[in-house]
């Protein structure tokens, strides 16, 4: 078994799952404390949005020294304690990588903006103004306005692709790539899993900085709205270097270590590259997934292309929920406990590896966070496009009652806490038709049939609205993801149901047929 084909990998935003010293913040301490739940749920690795020093602009991903712990987070000692113990449980820790830029705090930034003659200088990437003094080119930033901003002492512009507190940084100076196979090492060195890769499609951008071009009315509706096409800062060639760079360090451990990209491409036949020959990352993130409509004519389509445009040994990898997005129980299920049921049984019975966003397990929705209290520069200041991203980064909850068991009950957390009655992991653990016990009953299911990690996928024809796939020999997985009744026709022999949306079915024989409600899903199996 590669434990990250066959396994199940668990995001967890650290300020927002423990706060084992009751200052209102996660923390990796909390974490630790945490893993005798996550090895009940089954999970055999967890990944950590960045743990790493950082002026928290951006939320830990405006790093300012790659090799040190947020204090609010913990230390190394914090850090080396998590990976004994979750070690001990058979679970892995994969941290978050951000090459992409660093924070304008990061001694190299301050360097290299102190003198334009300082060999951090071209850690970055400078421009000078065109002859009427505007920035070099076209390009936008993700989060609004123009990639790049002046710099009054040197005259020239630096590129920031996120915030101007986020410089990019230059991957042609080999000065950064030594720094990241460095960076890379330490905390493999340590005991790190793996990498989800941040921005990993676009580290790399045109030498030359060429103006986009604009999007046009075909593009996917993301490209669309955001007007340009990122033909020359996002999916160069030359990032396949530094990916295959990276497979070679990951490849001198023992297990090798794992490359999980942030591929933001809204197409999925040109997710391919990053697997390269067998020889970049190991799984790449399929943004156009997440970004489907809740349908099964949809979603469908989206996964056939998938398994169309990634034979083996390409390995797809399956999000429903992340921290930038709405959580899948608003952005797919409308607040519909049935069909937050139904996506979570997808995730985990589709051929890859499923990637559970914490608290997506419980159902839980978005927190409204007023504007007052909100923290993502996405929501904030002259980012301010709704409510931003931190309805879906608060707090998990454990249990019911003062501090909802992530704080003590005095502390203030750090964002507002869920108030979703019958969400927190204590009433649910002990519910067994809650959606705790399902998501833990099909990864459990997954890992005691083989068919449902390794065994193939093959779509089925089926009536308007539903979705069914076979995965292996044996089973067969039917959602309806409609607001009406629907029935799958089973063909001829024995089947039952091996598990259900609705558990009152599990183990139920069908005949040819099985008759589901609005938005059931079941695991069919042959007997
Ligand atoms: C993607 C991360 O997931 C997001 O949270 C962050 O704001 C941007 N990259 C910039 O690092």
């Amino acid at each position: 078994m590669t434990w990250w084909r066959d396994g199940v990998i668990y995001q967890i935003y650290p300020r927002s799952f423990r706060d084992a010293n009751g200052d209102g913040v996660g923390d990796l301490s909390g974490i630790t404390e945490r893993l005798d739940h996550l090895a009940w749920l089954g999970v055999d690795a967890i990944w950590i949005t960045p743990i790493t020093v950082s002026p928290d602009t951006d939320w830990g991903y405006d790093v300012a020294d790659y090799t040190a712990v947020q204090p609010v987070l913990g230390d190394l000692a914090d850090f080396d304690r998590l990976v004994a113990e979750a070690e001990h449980r058979g679970i892995r820790v994969v941290l978050d990588l951000v090459p992409n830029h660093s924070s304008d705090q990061h001694a190299w930034f301050q360097e290299a903006k102190a003198a334009k003659d300082s060999p951090r200088r071209e850690y970055y990437v400078w421009a000078d103004p065109k002859p009427d003094g505007s920035p070099p080119n076209n390009w936008r930033s993700s989060f609004g306005g123009a990639a790049w901003t002046k710099d009054d002492a040197s005259g020239q512009y630096y590129l920031h692709n996120f915030l101007p507190t986020q410089p990019d940084l230059n991957w042609w100076s080999e000065a950064v790539r030594d720094e990241f196979d460095r960076i890379l090492r330490f905390w493999f060195d340590r005991g790190a899993a793996g990498f989800r890769i941040d921005v990993c499609h676009a580290i790399v951008k045109d030498k030359e900085l060429r103006d986009n071009p604009p999007a046009e009315p075909g593009d996917h509706p993301y490209v669309f709205r955001f007007g340009q096409r990122k033909v020359y800062n996002a999916e160069r060639p030359e990032a396949h270097d530094v990916l295959r760079r990276w497979r070679t360090i990951a490849e001198e451990y023992d297990p090798p270590r794992l490359l999980l990209g942030e591929t933001y491409v809204l197409d999925v036949a040109r997710l391919r590259h990053f697997y390269g020959d067998g020889d970049e990352l190991q799984l790449a993130f399929n943004f156009v997934f997440l970004h489907s409509p809740f349908t099964a004519e949809g979603l469908r389509t989206i996964v056939d292309a998938a398994e169309e445009a990634l034979p083996e040994p390409a390995w797809p990898v399956w999000a429903i929920s992340t921290h930038d997005l709405p959580r899948v129980a608003d952005r797919w299920c409308e607040g519909s406990v049935e069909r937050a049921r139904a996506a979570v049984l997808m995730l985990l019975t589709l051929r890859g590896t499923p990637v559970l966003y914490y608290g997506d397990e419980l159902g839980m929705a978005d927190v409204p966070v007023p504007p007052e209290q909100r923290r993502d520069p996405v929501g904030t200041g002259s980012y301010d496009a709704g409510p931003g991203r931190d309805p879906c980064r608060t707090p998990m909850p454990w249990a019911p009652g003062p501090g909802g068991g992530f704080t003590t009950g005095n502390a203030e957390p750090w964002l507002p806490l869920s108030m979703q009655p019958g969400v927190t992991v204590e009433e649910q653990r002990a519910d067994p038709q809650s959606m705790l016990r399902l998501t833990r009953d099909v990864i459990a299911l997954r890992r005691a049939e083989p068919d449902l990690t390794k065994g193939d996928y093959a779509s089925l024809p089926a009536p308007e609205g539903v979705w069914a796939y076979r995965r292996g020999e044996r089973f067969t997985v039917v959602l309806n993801l409609s607001d009406g009744p629907a029935e799958f026709d089973c063909g001829s022999g024995p089947v039952r149901i091996r598990l259900g949306t609705n558990r009152r079915r599990d183990g139920e024989d069908v005949g040819g047929a099985v008759s589901l409600r609005a938005w059931e899903g079941v695991v069919l199996e042959r007997t």
